[in-house]
């Protein structure tokens, strides 16, 4: 059976590798989003830019599924580096999605209430071959867990926070919530993240600076990936 694997990217930046590359058949919109359906070597894509944060994430998420049912949900992009060892331009691979704006204490009461993501072992395997693989390529690459929250982190006392409570490698604004209604729908996912900044007082420059070596970074990671399930 062909397989069809979704992909998101919150802004153009991050999916227009995808698009350029793959063969564009068709542009739907719903919501606001547009969803290009898309062939790529032995495979069917639906290509999306849902925008940035949380909600945008969660919405494009579910009319994906709802509508064109794919097999695998695959999130690329950039993000803000959370640890020492995480440089910019390397990438994280998610063992573990989390939410770092969520009052755990106040939501554990609450049915259903998940406090983190496992994304998919096959598709974690896959990206972790291709990030291996990938010729001439001298990325640096992580797995570990990235937490998500509805803002754009530059401040000190918040990333000290954010790595006290939840130790993410990177923090983003979508990946938990692409993973949380990828996992309630129980569609396989897989977060790739190339880091544009530290996620500090210098994070807008650095962002600036990288955003789009990042976003190429991550989006040539998963192009491999693609290549190397075409013929899995
Ligand atoms: N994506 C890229 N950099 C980020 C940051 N510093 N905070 C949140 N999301 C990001």
């Amino acid at each position: 059976m062909k397989k069809k694997i979704g992909i998101i990217g919150a802004m153009s930046v991050e999916t227009e590798l995808i698009l350029e590359k793959a063969e564009v058949i068709e542009k739907i919109k719903y919501a606001g989003i547009s969803y290009h359906v898309c062939k790529y070597k032995d495979l069917d894509l639906i290509v999306s830019t849902c925008g940035i944060g949380k909600v945008n994430a969660a919405s494009c998420t579910q009319v994906m599924i709802d509508k064109f049912e794919p097999d695998a949900i695959i999130n690329t992009g950039v993000a803000g580096g959370m640890h020492s060892d995480v440089k910019v331009c390397d990438v994280v691979i998610s063992s573990e999605v989390t939410y770092y704006d969520v009052r755990k204490e106040q939501m554990k009461s609450c049915f259903p209430y998940k406090e983190s993501f496992i994304p998919c072992d096959t598709l974690k395997t896959a990206i972790i071959a291709a990030v291996e693989n990938l010729e001439s390529s001298k990325i640096g690459y992580h797995v570990g867990k990235i937490a998500s929250g509805d803002s754009f982190v530059t401040e000190k006392e918040q990333k000290d926070k954010i790595i006290r409570d939840y130790e993410p490698l990177c923090v983003d604004m979508e990946s938990c919530p692409i993973a949380h209604i990828a996992d309630i729908n129980e569609i396989p996912f897989v977060i790739i993240r190339s880091i544009s900044d530290n996620a500090d007082e210098h994070a807008t420059m650095s962002y600036e600076q990288f955003e789009s070596i990042a976003a190429y970074n991550s989006a040539q990671i998963l192009l491999h990936a693609l290549d190397g399930m075409c013929v899995m």
